[in-house]
């Protein structure tokens, strides 16, 4: 209990474990380069929904903008975001930067651990030579190097951090004896401790690339039912009825995980000069999702010139204000090209916020669309549902219903037309 820990970045993930150590007795250091989230933070708000405002207040985090302030820190846990670029490639500036401020205020002896996705060989090929150079401490001597990934999902109030399985690996023994009993100390789901760090990171590049190829899987599925006129969500609960089929639900991917870490992987494969064809294939039906849900739409309104829609859902997924690569931009963008007039609501963004992102804001409304689509169903959309979401339908209008909430003859019955993945 008596080392002290510094979390550099507060978001998603940089927050949650923040409040974890503290919680524990942990003297801890939240540091973040965003005045404004600082700022909501010490007025005990969270604008990623993690934490509530009671357990803000309730905390000890030391929360900082200063890097100096790492200073005092025996361990560093590093939480920052590795996006892509325009290109899809790997994005590490962030990374690299705040690495550097940790190495500039980099205490003797201190162990610095990698919580962000990364490709295998960023902590120690790429990360430990930048704290070398700007401490002037030699890694594995002056300070050693860890690796512990987040497994954590947005919006998830079940799987917290303290209670997923949490993979533990250091650069030596000794880095990584402290660093397991530093977890454990706050990790009720217990510990799994990796050979190594490279080991680590491939681990948790490939949960999510996994996710991500069973989910591509079951859009194309579901691409092919849409063909047959037959709902996926009949075939899936017929499959799933054998004891070794895996079920996952079609959808979009967004968020800043399954859809951006398995470009971690590919860049890996390029790195040792491997194709990586299977997870690349993935990669390409699941981007290309928004563009056959507009299709869809626009091939069932016939001509979707002049014709107006309203979008529910823009975050990535239901019940989280995570806007990070979400797919609904893409439908609308394609519904738009198709001539559609589209408005767009939804529960986690103001009028103003969505005009800012360059949509026409709308809300249900009693016969106005010719076609709603429930692209992400919070659970707003879900009170009265599907009377609400019709009676804002004109007679016969369409219902599209990405996740197959409703039932197609319930929709039909009621004389409106419906198509879901
Ligand atoms: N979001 C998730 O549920 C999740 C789950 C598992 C793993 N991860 C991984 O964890 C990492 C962090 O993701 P996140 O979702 O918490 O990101 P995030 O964007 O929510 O938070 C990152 C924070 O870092 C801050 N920051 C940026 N540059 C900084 C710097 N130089 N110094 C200090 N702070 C800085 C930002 O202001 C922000 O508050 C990523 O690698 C991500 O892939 C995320």
């Amino acid at each position: 209990m008596n080392q002290v820990i510094a979390i550099v970045g507060l978001g998603y993930v940089g927050l949650p474990l923040a409040h974890a150590f503290a919680k524990k007795g942990y003297r801890t250091i939240g540091y973040d380069v965003n005045g404004t989230r600082i700022a909501e933070l010490e007025d005990c708000k969270d604008s990623t929904d993690e934490l509530t405002e009671e357990q803000l207040k309730e905390s000890s985090i030391e929360f900082s903008t200063d890097p100096k302030s790492l200073k005092e820190a025996d361990i560093v846990i590093v939480a920052l975001p590795t996006p892509i670029d325009k290109d899809k490639k790997p994005d590490i500036t962030i990374l690299k930067a705040g690495t550097k401020a940790v190495g500039e205020n980099l205490k003797e002896g201190a162990i610095v651990v990698y919580e962000s996705t990364v490709y295998p060989g960023t902590t120690e090929e790429v990360c430990g030579p930048i704290l070398e150079k700007e401490s002037g401490l030699k890694c594995g001597k002056g300070f050693t190097l860890g690796y512990s990934p987040e497994r954590i999902n947005p919006g998830d109030k079940e799987h917290t951090v303290t209670k997923i399985v949490k993979i533990v690996s250091g650069q030596d023994e000794k880095t990584t004896d402290t660093l397991c009993k530093l977890y454990d100390s706050i990790v009720e789901a217990g510990i799994h401790r990796a050979p190594s760090i490279k080991v680590a990171e491939m681990a948790k590049a490939i949960e999510n690339a996994q996710r991500d190829l069973n989910i591509a899987f079951v859009n194309e599925i579901a691409m092919m039912c849409n063909e047959m006129d037959i709902a996926s969500k009949d075939v899936f609960s017929a499959a799933k009825t054998k004891w070794n089929f895996i079920a996952f639900q079609p959808g979009l991917v967004g968020g800043h995980c399954i859809g951006v870490d398995p470009y971690y992987l590919v860049e890996k494969a390029k790195q040792l000069g491997m194709d990586t064809q299977v997870i690349a294939a993935g990669r390409s039906v699941n981007d290309g999702m928004g563009e056959f849900v507009a299709k869809s739409v626009s091939n069932a309104l016939g001509n979707p010139n002049g014709k107006r829609v309203l979008v529910l859902g823009l975050t990535f997924k239901e019940n989280v204000p995570d806007m990070r690569n979400s797919k609904s931009g893409n439908v609308i963008q394609k519904l738009e090209e198709a001539g559609c007039s589209v408005d767009v609501h939804d529960p986690y963004l103001n009028e103003k916020e969505i005009e800012n992102m360059g949509h026409t804001a709308g809300k249900l409304d009693n016969g106005l669309y010719d076609a709603v689509l429930l692209l992400v169903p919070h659970s707003t959309y879900l009170d009265s549902f599907p009377q609400k979401i019709l009676s804002s339908l004109k007679e016969g209008g369409l219902l599209y219903d990405l996740k197959s909430i409703a039932r197609k003859e319930d929709i039909e019955k009621e004389g409106y037309k419906y198509l879901a993945l």
